[in-house]
């Protein structure tokens, strides 16, 4: 067995219910799981292989529980790869997801915004990303049961689930752009030629996790849905330095509305 492998079977002696949807919460989401009916939590470190999170505002947990009549899986807590972690790593939690019979995937994110025409505190749809973390979770050899050799991206943010989240804030009267989101190794924030730079070659938003995880879903067939949490303005673009109080603060501020707008989406996403 491969290590995603004896997770995946660890987790199914584990969980009471196997659902098709699972979601990773970004930095300071956390409380969303805390909504969840009949919910079961197994901590990241009893799960074999899995890589602990070392992030401030990531709680470290997997929780199981009901949303209304929806099944889902909550991942409160995301390796990243300027914590060290391989590309393999980034992505083990999504590629178990896939073994234990997960078709969808929401992510969640913080993200500087580069568009002109965001705020802080926006929430913006990725529609595609742009890979300069100079690492991939496919490169070595591939594992044909997770998926091909070669696989497409040309769709790799499910347009069908944009549209049905377009739908959904529009229901909600929550303001929701659409965007390419950059991924940077970090852990500094960008400089602003660096800002510039991305820019120019079409990203709106720019960020360092999200794009490992997008990778193995879309090998293994996983639809995804992205959203980003503007929580600063990127590099250069306004007279003050980025702190990373300034990314919490913001996402809590945001928090409400973004949990409100995945309560209405989830149950709209079909497989
Ligand atoms: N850059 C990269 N990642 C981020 C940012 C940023 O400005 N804000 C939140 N995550």
């Amino acid at each position: 067995m491969t290590q995603v492998e004896e997770a995946a079977a660890f987790l199914k002696t584990r969980l009471p219910l196997l659902p098709k949807i699972a979601m990773v919460l970004g930095s300071g989401l956390g409380v969303f799981a805390d909504a969840l009916e009949e919910a079961m939590a197994v901590p990241y470190a009893e799960i074999p292989h899995w890589p602990q999170s070392t992030a401030v505002g990531h709680a470290g947990k997997l929780i199981v529980g009901r949303l209304g009549e929806l099944n889902l899986i909550c991942l409160s807590g995301r390796a990243h790869l300027y914590e060290g972690y391989s590309p393999q790593q980034a992505a083990f939690a999504v590629r178990v997801m896939g073994k234990l019979g997960v078709r969808s995937l929401v992510l969640t994110n913080a993200a500087g915004g580069i568009n002109l025409a965001y705020g802080q505190g926006a929430l913006v749809l990725i529609s595609d990303h742009i890979n300069l973390q100079g690492m991939n979770p496919l490169a070595g050899p591939n594992d044909d049961s997770l998926g091909p050799r070669f696989p497409d991206m040309s769709d790799a943010y499910c347009e069908q689930y944009r549209r049905a989240a377009k739908q959904v804030a529009a229901e909600l009267h929550i303001p929701m752009a659409e965007g390419v989101y950059a991924a940077l190794l970090g852990p500094n924030y960008e400089t602003p030629a660096e800002i510039r730079y991305l820019r120019a070659i079409g990203a709106d938003l720019v960020g360092m996790s999200t794009v490992p995880e997008v990778l193995a879903a879309n090998h293994m067939g996983i639809k995804v849905l992205a959203v980003s949490c503007v929580t600063n303005m990127a590099a250069g673009i306004l007279a003050q330095k980025i702190s990373h109080e300034e990314v919490l603060e913001t996402g809590v501020r945001v928090r409400d509305t973004l949990v409100r707008f995945l309560r209405a989406v989830l149950p709209r996403l079909e497989a």
